[in-house]
């Protein structure tokens, strides 16, 4: 295996590591097993000085196979773990001597025997991009918790909703890509996701494709990725915002006037009032449901909660645009949001009242005008109050 013509490689597989030297020369092994015939690929290790060795232990692997003749294994030193995942992974891309490149974690999350697949799946689709996905069916996470899982989904959701991202995996940390695609791009390499800042940045008319495959937990070593919750969420969402902005950027588009700005931020928040009448529902059954089995009236308060709170949280960042997530900041915003939630409530249930009873409106037509008045009236109170904002602009 692993001939070694003159040329350049055909395929450059980036693996990052930082304190992996229980996975790393298995991996090497298993990638080198799973490259398939023919092919001629490099694998370029990028290290950040692990403290526990990695480095070492791949330059040795790697005078080991210069012995036997073979260069197919490189690995850069960086000096520290600046600039995370994402960096270390454009530092490996820049090395890349290869026009496919390939990424992927070195411990076991990402099986080298999807390999082949990503690399069939750039010729047969003839597409620029193959993202390896959880979320096309036949794909998926094994032993996840509920918790892992909906944050995952819901961090997709959020750059689907924030970005027009289309595809269903775009966090994913393992996808195989021509680098043309890139050429030219100016990356932040902010957090961990370099995928999405790929997806975005890169021209519209790229082909993409998505094959499934299961993330595996790794057996050995530690996660570098579970700092505190409240930091990778805050975290995440500022790279979501950065990148929003770098989007807008780039489509210049011509200032609106006031008065489209106002309607489609208006329109942005009673389609995030649908959305969460939608979680209401889902969330009120999920906990009444064998699954949990809370009391109905629980159920519904969750799904009162869990609904005020994702209202609240995309309207902040999409209908609002706001995105500094200080807690205290954060905290009396959701609080007033809540407030003037419960408040349209009480001036629908009024207006519903005082239109019926007093002025003999059908009910059917109160509802609806009652509806309309509290929905409005809280966006202008939430604009205003909530999230600061003139009430023309
Ligand atoms: N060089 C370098 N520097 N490598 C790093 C760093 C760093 O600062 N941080 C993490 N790595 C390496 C790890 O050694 C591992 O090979 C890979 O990057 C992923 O890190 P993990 O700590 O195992 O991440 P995870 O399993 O929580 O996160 C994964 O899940 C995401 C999807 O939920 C990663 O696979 C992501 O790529 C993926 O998007
Ligand atoms: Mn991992």
């Amino acid at each position: 295996m692993a001939t070694r013509p003159a040329s350049n490689p055909q395929v450059s597989i980036i693996v990052p590591t930082y304190n992996e030297s229980q996975n790393i020369i298995s991996i090497l092994k298993s990638i080198r097993a799973n490259i398939p015939k023919g092919v001629w690929a490099e694998t370029i290790v990028v290290d950040d000085d692990s403290p526990d060795g990695t480095g070492r232990l791949v330059d040795d692997y790697v005078e080991g196979l210069r012995r036997l003749a073979e260069d197919t294994v490189s690995v850069i030193h960086r000096r520290a773990r600046q600039g995370g995942l994402a960096s270390a992974i454009l530092r490996g891309i820049q090395s890349a001597k290869a026009e496919t490149i390939v990424v992927m974690d070195s411990d076991f999350s990402h099986p080298p025997q999807v390999i082949p697949r990503l690399l069939e799946a750039l010729r047969q689709y003839q597409c620029d991009l193959v993202v390896a996905s959880r979320y096309v069916r036949g794909g998926g996470t094994r032993n996840w918790t509920l918790k892992r899982r909906m944050i995952s989904k819901g961090a997709a959701i959020i750059a689907k909703l924030g970005l027009r991202v289309k595809i269903k995996d775009p966090m994913s940390g393992f996808f195989a890509f021509k680098r043309n695609i890139i050429n030219g791009l100016a990356f932040d390499a902010l957090g961990y996701k370099l995928l999405l800042e790929m997806l975005v940045k890169a021209n519209s008319n790229i082909k993409v494709h998505e094959i499934p495959y299961t993330f595996e937990n790794r057996r050995l070593g530690t996660s570098k990725l579970d700092t505190s919750l409240y930091e990778t969420v805050t975290e995440y969402l500022r790279a979501v915002w950065r990148l929003y902005r770098s989007k807008r950027l780039k489509e210049t588009a011509p200032k609106e006037r006031r008065s489209v700005r106002f309607l489609s931020k208006a329109a942005r928040f009673f389609t995030v009032g649908a959305s969460g009448f939608g979680v209401n529902y889902l969330v009120s059954m999920l906990f009444a449901s064998g699954l949990a089995d809370f009391w109905y009236v629980q159920a519904n308060a969750f799904g009162i909660i869990a609904s005020l709170s994702t209202n609240f949280v995309l309207n902040k960042i999409w209908t609002f645009e706001d995105r500094d997530f200080g807690l205290k900041r954060t905290l009396s915003q959701y609080g007033r949001f809540a407030a003037f939630s419960s408040l349209g409530a009480a001036v629908q249930l009024g207006a519903v009242y005082w239109l019926v009873d007093t002025h003999g409106v059908s009910y059917p037509l109160a509802l609806l005008a009652a509806i309309a008045v509290a929905a409005f009236s809280n966006f202008v109170l939430n604009k205003k109050l909530t999230f600061r904002e003139s009430l023309w602009d």
